[in-house]
């Protein structure tokens, strides 16, 4: 199939194969980053700003460096000494930054739909680097593809997610994206941290929006047999929102450890999309333990972010 989007904003609205022709992107990508010149020239003369206004450490490096092994022109644009600070909206900064010759602007921020905005008013292409509680299609782009190269393929796939699925971009995407390239998904979380509608021990279709998503009660059993399991950060101010007991609790009750990651298949890939809470959400010892793949995910995103601005700006 042609690519012809010139937008990446989110999971939702792409095709399984669309997915499929930006990880076979990726995987040409990841081989230029195997190479000793890790450059190729695709988006020579071209300029990426990413604009983040909100903190981040691999998003934004990760697609700095896709973009400077594109060949590109790179800005980082940090939103505490810009005129944001002074009253100016994110779209005429966008408006800005487009006439300043960006080419592709990578956005970061905490409001949904901000790069959806920022679509439709400018005329370069617009990359949603996490949005909101909404989306976060990069990410799910790189976990998918660690998947498919840790698993040979994604397909059958038991992928358990456990932790903060009411507020993850990160989950949102990623379930999505797992469901398309057609895997079995169980969410297990505390109640607290599911939306409201979505009601425990049931497969759901239109309450959640996602069809035959599984939520389980019991953290283990959500865990028995998994091919993969993922955790995802459990945000401090959950607690003081009052979503938590403690994370004590939390830890005990549904952190990932080396008991419960015994209960996953044999083989069973740990992911974690970042920053980590250690011994919160994710003990030390499977973190840095055999079957995490949390670093291979984050070097995986630079090839997949390399695909993503190479298509978007029509290579
Ligand atoms: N996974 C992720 O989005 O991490 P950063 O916030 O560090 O970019």
């Amino acid at each position: 199939m042609n690519w012809t989007r010139k937008h990446l904003l989110d999971i939702e609205s792409l095709s399984a194969d669309e997915i499929r022709v930006i990880l076979d992107t990726t995987r040409a990508f990841k081989a230029v980053g195997e190479r000793t010149i890790k450059k190729v020239p695709a988006l020579r003369g071209r300029t990426v700003i990413n604009l983040f206004v909100e903190p981040s450490t691999r998003t934004r490096i990760s697609f700095e460096l896709a973009a400077m092994r594109l060949n590109a022109d790179v800005i980082n644009f940090t939103a505490e000494t810009s005129s944001l600070t002074k009253g100016e909206t994110l779209l005429d900064t966008g408006k800005t930054l487009e006439a300043l010759s960006a080419d592709i602007i990578v956005v970061r921020h905490s409001a949904e739909g901000a790069p959806h905005l920022l679509s439709r008013v400018v005329d370069c292409s617009v990359i949603n680097a996490g949005d909101g509680a909404h989306e976060h299609p990069t990410q799910a782009l790189l976990d998918t593809f660690t998947m498919f190269e840790k698993k040979g393929d994604v397909s059958g796939l038991n992928v358990t997610i456990l932790g903060d699925i009411l507020y993850s971009r990160v989950a949102r995407s990623d379930i999505i994206a797992f469901q398309k390239m057609g895997a079995e998904v169980v969410v297990s979380c505390p109640n607290t941290l599911l939306p409201d509608e979505w009601q425990p021990g049931s497969i759901l279709g239109q309450q959640t929006g996602f069809e035959n998503l599984e939520i389980a009660r019991n953290v283990d059993e959500a865990v028995e047999g998994a091919d993969v399991v993922m955790a995802l950060r459990i945000q401090q101010e959950r607690q003081e929102a009052g979503h938590l007991p403690s994370l004590r609790e939390y830890s005990d009750r549904w952190g990932i450890n080396s008991r419960r990651m015994a209960m996953a298949h044999d083989g069973a890939l740990l992911m974690h999309p970042g920053p980590m809470n250690r011994g919160v959400e994710i003990d030390s010892n499977v973190a840095d333990g055999p079957h995490s793949v949390i670093l291979p995910q984050v070097t995986f995103g630079i090839a997949v972010r390399m695909a993503v601005m190479s298509m978007v700006a029509g290579g």
